[in-house]
């Protein structure tokens, strides 16, 4: 079973999960970032430029990923929740593999614990693919969770 990690991350909490989940696992990791970066100012980022793009599904463009994510099982996608669902670049990779056939797990967290935000993050995932198999991954859990819960796929 080969495994691809894959996640966005603006302020790391995302890309230090991602890392040291995979300390254990060692698969491949690709990070996707957009072309034209979000600004480090955390008004201009939130209430300016991501929320225009949820509020508009505004897939935005992202750097090339340069893997064929053809040649993985699943596909293990990791985000912060921004504007109660997923951001927008994960949007523009969703597109660009649109017709996968493997399994895509989604794991995401955010400051507040809300279910709704994976509810929101899966419809919105079936929205841009409604035959790719979208999974229940984690909602704001630890390493410790993590690990054993990715240790456990088949
Ligand atoms: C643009 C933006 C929008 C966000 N929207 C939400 C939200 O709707 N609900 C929430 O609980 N947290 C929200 N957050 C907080 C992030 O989900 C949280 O801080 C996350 O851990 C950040 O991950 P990162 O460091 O990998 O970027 C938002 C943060 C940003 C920057």
């Amino acid at each position: 079973m080969k495994n691809l990690m894959v996640y966005f991350s603006w302020s790391n909490n995302t890309k230090k999960l991602v890392e040291k989940v995979n300390q254990k696992f060692k698969f491949d990791v690709v990070r996707i970032e957009k072309t034209i970066p979000y600004s480090s100012d955390y008004d201009k980022c939130a209430y300016v430029e991501a929320k225009e793009e949820v509020e508009k599904k505004i897939h935005p463009s992202i750097k090339d990923i340069n893997v064929d994510v053809n040649e993985y099982d699943n596909i293990l996608l990791f985000f912060p929740i921004w504007w109660y669902t997923f951001p927008m670049p994960i949007g523009t990779f969703l597109e660009q593999i649109k017709g996968f056939q493997g399994k895509v797990y989604l794991f995401a967290n955010s400051y507040t614990n809300d279910p709704q935000y994976m509810i929101n993050s899966f419809k919105d995932c079936k929205q841009i693919d409604a035959k790719m198999k979208f999974e229940k991954g984690l909602f704001n859990k630890g390493i410790e969770e993590h690990l054993k819960f990715i240790g456990g796929l088949k």
